[in-house]
């Protein structure tokens, strides 16, 4: 069986749309500072395009979560692995996620946020595959819609492999 990657999202597609977002951000937030908050290990390479496309004072602070075991179905159960190495109290955050799938972790994570009483807690994700929703969460930026197809790459991975693409990509077996 062979493996071969076809895009679904381009390096320069997906750089015009993380310079909107970040622009949208800029513009919602001006005269106040930021913490972004990236959910690892999925969003570091989007947290660190988003962040520099963000013309805002800024912190940036990650949170290592665990949602998959090496498959690709979710089980439901997120996992700290990492939390943050300062208090959010006060601040106005914004949670950082590569993709929102079922919406559990976003759910999840924002019901753990809410109880570190930050003065606002928005979220921010690079995709969101509506097809699977199991929860409803509001996204409140976001850079593309996506079909239900498992893809990987700018961040994303399968069993760890891909996240070095530099742009996202559908695993098709042949
Ligand atoms: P959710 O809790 O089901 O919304 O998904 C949370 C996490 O699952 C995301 O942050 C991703 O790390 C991972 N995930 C979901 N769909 C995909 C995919 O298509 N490719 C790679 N990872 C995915
Ligand atoms: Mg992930």
């Amino acid at each position: 069986m062979s493996e071969r990657l076809v895009t679904m999202l381009s390096t320069e597609t997906i750089a015009a749309r993380v310079k909107e977002l970040g622009a949208q951000i800029t513009r919602d937030y001006a005269g106040r500072s930021l913490v972004l908050v990236g959910v690892l290990k999925g969003s570091f390479i989007f947290a660190a395009d988003l962040a520099r496309q963000i013309d805002l004072p800024l912190r940036i602070d990650f949170l290592g979560v665990r949602s998959y075991g090496e498959g690709t179905e979710s089980t439901g159960v997120v996992q700290i692995v990492n939390d943050l190495s300062k208090p959010i109290e006060g601040e106005d955050v914004i949670l950082v996620e590569d993709i929102v799938d079922t919406g559990l972790t976003v759910a999840h994570l924002m019901d753990l946020f809410r109880t570190r009483r930050p003065a606002s807690v928005k979220v921010c994700s690079l995709l969101h595959k509506p097809a699977r929703a199991r929860v409803s969460v509001n996204i409140d930026y976001l850079g593309f819609t996506i079909e239900d197809k498992f893809v990987v790459g700018y961040g994303l991975d399968f069993a760890e492999k891909y996240r070095n693409l530099p742009y996202v990509g559908v695993i098709e077996r042949s």
